[in-house]
């Protein structure tokens, strides 16, 4: 009995080792150490930050039935039945959940989450009662002080470096900040405000690369006209439609934001990025729910009137009635303006291994794994016009 034992030991030892030098080595994933992980955006990835702000219903996801499905074991704040995009990235990229900023005592090592429901790239979408893109960047300097002062100065801008900076908003900026703004829409043609959401969106970019981010992805914006909030909204929809000025301000924003990404690829050192076409991506599923097994892709799982579109799910808004369907596997719309959990995985998913769906020129597998090019090459040398001994 006791040789058996020691020779099962034996086995759990040796079976450990060769595992451990195959996550080493084989794949070239550091085995314990994965590059951390700091996101930004609005309900698309707020888990929580919004529970301990002063706002309103609709900005809050801290109440039943969201975060049913029993992943956590009550309502966390998500915009979802379950899990959303960041959760399943940061298990991906071996880390536990990032924890939303607010979260009193959260240990930052592994990253934070700066998101905020509502939240706009403009300080004026939903001013007062979101947490705008500005103040995230600011609260993440903040992070960056308490973790130079825990670290020190060398591992902590190593950490920031090596970090994933992922961002994801502007939805609010073109719904409720444009489309539902009669000023906004009074002092600005459509194409000068999507100029006026990207260039704050370029300026953050450039704030964190300056504050020695080098690694980031973007989520897209989706069809905004086909949420079932917007689809109803559509003058035409007893004829199905999706509200075609809302696809068109995503699809602008989405074009801008290409351009940019170009050309900041050229003009900062070592900038690497991940985008990923999450408008075609969606647009697919939406258009055709069977090819991808779900059933229904128009109409919210929780929501009143017309498709589920009446924001109204858990009561707690001015409609208080909502209607909540049996099965969110089988929707692509969780509520009125949110994916259910299979989308945010299945999509996580997809910017992790892409392509082939329209993900680069990086995916996130790529930005979690590599490692910063340290050393400068000669030509690089050669090419900086700082350098003295540069031509
Ligand atoms: C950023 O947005 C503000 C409005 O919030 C606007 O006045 C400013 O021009 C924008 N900045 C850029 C660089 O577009």
């Amino acid at each position: 009995m006791a040789s058996l034992i020691s020779e099962f030991g034996y086995w759990v030892t040796s079976i450990a080792i060769i595992s451990s030098v195959f996550c080493a080595g084989a794949w070239g994933q550091p085995s314990e150490k994965t590059s951390a992980f700091f996101i930004f955006g609005d309900s698309t990835v707020d888990p929580g930050n919004n529970n301990y702000i002063n706002t309103i219903p609709e900005n809050r996801a801290d109440y039943k039935p969201y975060g049913q499905n029993g992943f956590f074991d009550h309502p966390t704040g998500r915009f979802c039945e379950g899990r959303i995009i960041v959760d399943f990235i940061a298990e991906y990229a071996n880390l536990p959940l990032i924890p939303p900023f607010f979260q009193p005592s959260a240990d930052f090592i592994n990253g934070v989450n700066f998101a905020s429901g509502g939240a706009g790239i403009l300080s004026e979408t939903n001013q007062g009662l979101v947490i705008d893109l500005q103040t995230q960047l600011k609260n993440f300097e903040e992070v960056q002080k308490s973790l130079t002062e825990k670290l020190g100065d060398e591992e902590a801008k190593e950490l920031m470096s090596e970090a994933v900076y992922f961002i994801s908003i502007g939805s609010n900026d073109y719904m409720g900040g444009y489309l539902g703004s009669p000023k906004m829409r009074e002092l600005y043609h459509p194409e000068a405000y999507v100029g006026m959401v990207i260039g704050n969106l370029t300026q953050a970019i450039q704030v964190l690369y300056e504050k020695g981010g080098r690694k980031f992805g973007f989520l897209s914006l989706s069809p905004l006209g086909c949420l079932p909030a917007l689809r109803a909204l559509n003058p035409k929809a007893s004829e199905g439609g999706c509200l075609e000025e809302a696809c068109a301000l995503a699809l602008a924003h989405n074009n801008a934001l290409s351009a940019v990404l170009r050309s900041l690829e050229h003009t900062m050192k070592g900038f690497m990025y991940s985008k990923s076409n999450f408008y075609n991506w969606l647009n697919d599923r939406i258009n055709n729910p069977s090819k991808y097994d779900f059933k229904d892709g128009v109409n919210a799982c929780c929501g009143a009137g017309p498709y589920g579109g009446v924001f109204s799910c858990g009561g707690t808004k001015k409609v208080t009635e909502y209607q909540l369907c049996e099965n969110p596997h089988e929707y692509i719309w969780w509520d009125s303006f949110h994916p259910t959990e299979r989308i945010h995985e299945q999509f996580a998913k997809a910017l992790w291994d892409g392509p082939p769906f329209s993900v680069g020129p990086y995916n996130l597998q790529e930005l979690f794994w590599s490692k910063e090019k340290k050393r400068m090459t000669i030509a690089d040398i050669v090419d900086d016009p700082d350098n003295p001994i540069a031509g």
